[in-house]
Parts: structure tokens; sequence; C-alpha cells
């Protein structure tokens, strides 16, 4: 996966939370136009959307990459920021470290992870506690 492989690319911004979840749509739209089933795309949405919105919460800022390769969709996120120091803990559904500035933003269930796991056909976490988090998701069609 190179850099020039992204077929659409995103800015994110950590705190962003009125300005956020652009890039779900954007890539909706994209493989609507391209004649991509409907409950393929919702997967996509829904993992990507999840995705997004933890950079916002949790990092300080990141890049949301959309490619496509034969018949699989990838979205790869990486951000800066702190990391996760325990991945298995922070999959578990309902674990969050959300402030409640972010709860009062309607997230911080606990809920992302998970339904990014649900969503997707492979999901990687490479981070690093200091300094940031990338996430890896692959939807085959
Ligand atoms: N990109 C990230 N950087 C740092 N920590 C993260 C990141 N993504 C997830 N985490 C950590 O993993 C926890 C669980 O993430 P998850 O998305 O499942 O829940 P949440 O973001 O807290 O709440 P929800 O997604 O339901 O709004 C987060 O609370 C946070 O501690
Ligand atoms: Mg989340």
């Amino acid at each position: 996966m190179k850099e020039e492989d992204c077929l659409l690319k995103f800015e994110i911004q950590g705190g962003e939370f009125l300005d956020s979840g652009e890039s779900s749509v954007v890539i909706k739209d994209y493989l609507k136009k391209i004649g991509i089933p409907h409950p393929f795309i919702r997967r996509v949405l829904i993992a990507t959307y999840e995705a997004e919105m933890n950079v916002v919460a949790h990092a300080e800022r990141g890049t949301l990459c959309f490619m496509i390769a034969e018949k699989t969709v990838v979205i790869r996120v990486q951000d800066k920021g702190p990391g996760i120091p325990d991945v298995d803990l922070a999959m578990q559904k309902g674990y969050s470290t959300a402030t409640q500035e972010v709860r009062q933003m309607g997230f911080g269930a606990g809920m992302g992870l998970p339904n990014m796991k649900q969503n997707s056909d492979t999901l990687i976490i490479n981070t690093e506690v200091g300094t940031g988090t990338e996430v890896i998701m692959e939807f085959t069609l």
C-alpha cells in the first residue's frame, strides 16, 4: 500500500466534532457511483465513520486514505496522538476513555472498535503510545 495508491485522501482534525464524518460521506458517494452493492457500502461506511471519529475524539490529527485493489476496499487511518496502551482492552465492547467533553458530543459508548471489527473483513491496528495509531481495514466484495 503506497501513498500514491490512495484514491481519496482526507485530513482529520482532532476535536473537530462539527465538521467531522466527511470522509465516509464522500466514500459512500464514490462507491455508489461505481455500482457497489448497498450492503457492502454500508459496512465500509460504518467502519470508516468510526475510524474517523476515533481520530476526532482521541487523537490530535490524522489522515484517512481510501483505496481499491482488485475486489478489496482498503481504508487506512493514520494519526498522531496518544496511541492505545492495551489494544485488546480497547477492542472490548463498552470500553472507553472518552472525556466528559467527548461524551457530551454523543460519543464514548466504547462501540467504535467493535463495530469496525464486525463490519470489516480484516482489521489491523498498529499503535505506539505517545506517537500515534494506524488502523487498516479491508473489505472484500
Ligand atoms: N485513534 C485512537 N487513538 C488513541 N486511542 C484510541 C484511538 N481509537 C481508539 N482509542 C482508544 O480505544 C477506546 C475504545 O475505542 P472505541 O472506538 O471502541 O470507543 P470510543 O471511541 O471510546 O466510543 P465510541 O466509538 O462508541 O463513540 C477509546 O476510548 C480510546 O481509549
Ligand atoms: Mg470510537
